[in-house]
């Protein structure tokens, strides 16, 4: 397996664990738990189960096509653009529910709001650019 492909289950798992230590959290003190949803959805959803679907796919389906990825360059440039965005958006989102009034800090969760949905569409565009139906030989 190539070393980013390692990196993004790696990341994946430590955003399940760090989605679940929020859950618990948000168990055990109740009243506090509405400023922490977005941000424990987000860590399991975008973190946990969408860098795992990263990882996953960039290691399977180039493969399943019969073809290297179409750009592995796109693929270390979106590990990064996904990870920056996801901790912005999980660091500043409960910050910014807690305060009142326009922050700086929103505009760190806009700009890792945006970073997200870059790296999606990186991944949308890496992925679509690979995957080719393989010619089966005819008997
Ligand atoms: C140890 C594991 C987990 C615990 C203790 C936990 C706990 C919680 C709690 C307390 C809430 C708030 C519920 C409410 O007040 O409405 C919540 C919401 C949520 N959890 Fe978890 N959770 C866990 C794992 C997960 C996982 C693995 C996922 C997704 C893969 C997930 C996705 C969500 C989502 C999407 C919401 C928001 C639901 C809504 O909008 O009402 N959780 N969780
Ligand atoms: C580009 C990345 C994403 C951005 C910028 C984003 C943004 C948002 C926003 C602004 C909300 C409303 C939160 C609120 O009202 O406080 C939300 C809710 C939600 N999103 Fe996302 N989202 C992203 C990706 C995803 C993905 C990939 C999933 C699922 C696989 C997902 C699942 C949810 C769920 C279940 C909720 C409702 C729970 C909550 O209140 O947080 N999101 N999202």
């Amino acid at each position: 397996m190539e070393p980013v492909i390692v990196w993004y289950l790696r990341m994946s798992l430590i955003y399940f664990v760090a989605g679940a230590i929020v859950g618990i959290c948000m168990l055990l003190w109740p009243d506090a738990a509405g400023y922490y949803i977005s941000a424990h959805a987000h860590l399991n959803l975008l973190g946990f189960m969408s860098m795992m679907i990263y990882g996953v796919g960039y290691h399977i389906l180039p493969r399943f096509s019969g073809r290297n990825v179409y750009s592995p360059a796109i693929t270390r440039i979106q590990f990064w653009v996904a990870n920056a965005g996801l901790i912005g958006m999980a660091i500043t989102w409960p910050l910014v529910q807690r305060s009142s009034g326009p922050s700086v800090l929103e505009v760190v969760l806009v700009v890792s709001a945006f970073l997200s949905l870059l790296s999606v569409v990186l991944f949308a565009f890496n992925i679509l650019k690979t995957i080719q139906p393989i010619q089966m030989p005819q008997r």
